[in-house]
């Protein structure tokens, strides 16, 4: 979600009021991934690099999080959706992660939406942390690639079929580096608080029209509808 401080400082407010409004955004997304039945949303909405910002950005950052998970509980509450943080949110304000917690708990056994907010989030700090907890669990063994899956943050977000970036840089900024290996990419110029339901929606359907083949010669997974079934077929096809 990138762009928010590029958006406000064109309209000369200061970068923080486009990170209220990219906010504003996060909700209908989040919204539209529910309605079209999306089994994974992943927002990376603070990664660990952003840890150099001015003090003063980190902390409207972290306040909009916590605002959010206050509106938006009942809403994920009554949609099945199942809340999660990826990544290292020990710096949250305690009310803050206490928020989190709560919300993490009570959908813990949601089966909707796996909405995840990749928050104070590095995707090579998360490799490192799989192998050393594989390293822990199982001495002098050799790693294979299933083992890694497992002992990630999130294991069961799988591999992901689309990452969408916003804000006109073609970078993946440390995001899901293991999970990315076969992803579509669609990158737009379009500022994150100018993204709309509209804009997502003609996304995926631009890239179920792209066909996969993870790397063999014949189609083995084709996005037609939507999503989730390139996803189902692509775990068909590891068995
Ligand atoms: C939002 O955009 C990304 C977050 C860290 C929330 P930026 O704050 O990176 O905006 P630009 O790239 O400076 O425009
Ligand atoms: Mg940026």
């Amino acid at each position: 979600m990138d762009g928010n401080g590029r958006w406000a400082k064109q309209r000369s407010h200061p970068r923080v009021w486009g990170h209220v409004r990219g906010s504003a955004v996060v909700s209908t997304i989040v919204e539209e991934a529910d309605n079209l039945g999306i089994e994974a949303l992943t927002m990376y909405a603070f990664s660990s690099e952003n840890w150099s910002r001015p003090q003063t950005e980190v902390r409207v950052l972290f306040n909009l999080l916590f605002k959010f998970l206050k509106k938006e509980r009942e809403r994920i509450l009554k949609n099945n959706i199942r809340f999660r943080i990826m990544g290292d949110v020990s710096n949250l304000p305690e009310q803050t992660k206490k928020l989190i917690a709560q919300l993490e708990g009570e959908t813990a056994h949601h089966t909707g939406l796996k909405l995840t907010f990749a928050f104070g989030y590095g995707a090579r700090s998360e490799i490192a942390y799989a192998v050393n907890r594989f390293m822990k669990a199982n001495p002098g063994k050799e790693m294979s690639e299933d083992d890694l899956n497992e002992f990630l943050m999130i294991p069961d977000l799988g591999d992901v079929d689309l990452l969408i970036r916003t804000g006109g840089d073609h970078r993946v900024s440390n995001f899901m580096l293991w999970q990315i290996a076969y992803a579509e990419m669609f990158f737009t110029e379009t500022k994150w608080p100018d993204f709309t339901v509209t804009e997502f929606r003609f996304i995926i359907e631009q890239v179920a029209k792209r066909e996969r083949r993870f790397g063999a010669i014949a189609p083995t997974a084709n996005l037609e509808t939507n999503v989730i079934v390139a996803r189902e077929n692509q775990r068909l096809i590891r068995g």
